[in-house]
């Protein structure tokens, strides 16, 4: 019956009316110019039914919550008042910051001033790294329009709205409820941490600015740059200069009427990116009044056949999948500092590759990745069952994905785009439903960018009980096969794989994208007792002995680094709402099963001469 009552509850939740004002095209890289923070503490409201919002939609004489009313007379009745309301921390989950909002899923309003003028003839706008997961916005009382995703940024102009005379009022309305027609759906096995969880920043720029650019190797000659500048409007005949200054790098184009310069620069002089040598470089971006400073790293990435190449040299993936999720605390992470000591252990274990599942992280975490030479698999939430027969789903996911890859199409770490994980196959001739949404999803993706390879993590089924065969249809239009395994925990017994065999129609990379299985840290026993650190032990023993015997094996990323908060993890006293497939526990305890894939990947690295 609950469930009823919650799928009823999820169904009248419907996506957003088509009419409804959305963002303003996204800014790229706003750090790269001056921007001013609004992190920090922002007063707030709980409202879980929506009062704040409705009320005022079926009441107009009532004061919406986001007009910050001031009662004006001793019996004008105002029953919020944003500055007597407690704080949250910005950027940060709402949900490891009190104990009620633990597993709370509806509203909070979150309010911030603000007192900014921009000089005349400059724009301004507000920048959100993300909020999780639909963002309503209000700026002095006039709304700025909607956002639906949780993962990826978004940004409003607010220039016309900005008073000098006060304060600016800035409302802003997160909803995190699960929507059956939302991306991702209803049941993710992960915590659904709501709230402003990504930097919100107010950005000026000049009257005419550079909105977005592309500035990386030629996939087909990788001796030049190819790639573009895009101004915010449409304006012909403007020139703009991008400059490599330690390369002695620089070429001036001019804009289109669409207000896009075509940009192709020599690139010889360039080092090349790669995770034993993650050398980035400054790129400016100049236009008129606008200048942009970027670091990029310069690579190239490509599958032939069964393999994957860097810079045209073979490479394999040793890898390790993730959640956002900080060590200790475990709360959505906040900081680059939270991500740098999850890439560290990353490395530690000899890793050069992270899969960062199964949404996009902040923008400061690819460049990160940049910095310290990571790999990455980026992905978005198109996760298990999604309405893939509704066209505003399709939508939602094709503009999470425009967001994702617009914001880090610059980033050398990022070699994969990921449009899917473990979406069931449909049977139904030619695919059905679900085939033509992620195919939808792959077109969009290359379109967006050349560069990349675009992938999904997929399932496998059995030929026969000695042989796996990986062959979903979705292959056929991915450029790296990504592939997730249980066997020794979902899938018994681990034994099998020992006499596995592995196969696949497909001439392309296959990257194991999950395999594992869980341990509670600390729990020793026998090596046949699930949850015991042993069993996991011997199960990424054999683990390991089965992936090397499968040839066309390109990469790894098992499942997972750290263990993660989950609500379908209940068992007590072993997960205790976390999912317990880490290496590491949630506050960094090495669990046996980490050196052994550690080891394994030292002799990987060994044996290709790499770090
Ligand atoms: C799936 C899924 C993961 C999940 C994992 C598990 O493969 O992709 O998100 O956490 O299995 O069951 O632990």
């Amino acid at each position: 019956m609950r469930l009823a009552i919650v799928l009823v509850a999820a169904a009248l939740a419907t996506s957003l009316p088509a009419q409804e004002p959305g963002p303003a095209p996204l800014i790229v890289n706003p750090r790269g110019r001056s921007v001013t923070s609004l992190d920090g503490a922002w007063h707030t409201i709980v409202d879980p039914y929506e009062t704040g919002y409705y009320d005022y939609r079926l009441k107009p004489s009532r004061h919406g919550w986001f007009t910050n009313y001031k009662a004006k007379t001793p019996t004008d009745l105002v029953e919020y008042d944003f500055d007597t309301a407690p704080t949250l921390a910005v950027p940060a989950d709402w949900n490891t910051q009190r104990p009620e909002l633990m597993l709370y899923e509806g509203t909070i309003w979150y309010k911030q001033s603000f007192t900014r003028k921009p000089a005349p003839g400059r724009r301004l706008f507000v920048y959100f790294g993300g909020a999780n997961y639909q963002t309503r916005a209000w700026l002095n009382g006039v709304e700025l329009g909607v956002h639906e995703g949780g993962f990826t940024p978004f940004d409003f102009e607010i220039t016309s709205l900005v008073r000098d005379s006060a304060p600016n009022d800035l409302v802003v309305m997160v909803d995190a409820r699960r929507r059956l027609d939302a991306v991702p759906m209803i049941n993710a096995d992960w915590w659904n941490y709501g709230g402003i969880t990504r930097s919100v920043m107010l950005v000026e720029t000049p009257a005419t600015f550079v909105r977005d650019y592309v500035v990386q190797l030629d996939r087909r000659d990788p001796r030049r740059i190819r790639g573009y500048v895009q101004l915010d409007s449409a304006v012909p005949g403007k020139k703009v200069t991008v400059r490599i200054p330690e390369a002695g790098a620089a070429a001036t184009v001019t804009t289109a009427a669409s207000g896009r310069a075509e940009l192709s620069m020599d690139a010889s002089k360039l080092a090349r990116w790669s995770p034993d040598s993650p050398r980035l470089y400054d790129v400016q971006v100049i236009t008129g009044a606008d200048t942009i400073r970027d670091r990029i790293g310069f690579r190239t990435i490509e599958a032939r056949g069964h393999q994957i190449l860097l810079n045209g040299k073979p490479i394999f993936l040793r890898g390790i999948a993730m959640h956002e999720e900080s060590l200790g605390s475990s709360h959505r992470i906040r900081d680059t500092g939270e991500q740098r000591a999850l890439f560290a252990l990353a490395r530690e274990l000899g890793a050069n590759f992270v899969r960062l599942a199964h949404y996009p992280y902040s923008e400061e975490t690819p460049r990160l990745a940049d910095e310290m030479g990571l790999i990455v698999w980026e992905e978005l939430p198109v996760y298990w069952t999604i309405e893939f027969d509704n066209p505003p789903t399709l939508a939602n996911a094709k503009n999470q994905l425009e967001e994702m890859v617009t914001r880090d199409r610059n980033r050398a770490s990022i070699a994969i785009w990921s449009v899917a994980n473990e979406t069931p196959r449909d049977t139904a001739p030619g695919g059905g439903p679900r085939l033509a949404f992620l195919r939808a999803l792959i077109d969009r993706a290359h379109a967006l960018d050349d560069t990349r390879l675009v992938s999904a993590a997929l399932e496998h089924r059995y030929a026969d009980p000695s042989t796996i065969v990986i062959d979903d249809p979705l292959g056929s239009y991915l450029d790296v096969i990504g592939n997730n395994e249980y066997l020794g925990w979902y899938d018994q017994p681990l034994a099998k794989a020992a006499r596995i065999n592995w196969t696949t129609p497909y001439e392309k990379p296959l990257v194991m994208t999950e395999l594992g299985g869980a341990a509670r840290a600390g729990l020793h026993g026998s090596a046949d007792s699930l949850w015991t650190e042993e069993y996991q032990e011997k199960l990424y023993r054999a683990q390991v002995a089965m992936l090397q015997r499968i040839p066309f094996l390109a990469g790894v990323s098992p499942w997972v680094l750290k263990d993660f908060r989950s609500p379908r993890r209940p068992l007590s006293g072993i997960q205790d709402y976390f999912n317990r497939k880490g290496l590491v526990s949630d506050s960094g305890q090495k669990k046996k099963a980490f050196f052994v894939l550690q080891q394994w990947y030292r002799t990987l690295a060994d044996s290709a001469g790499r770090r």
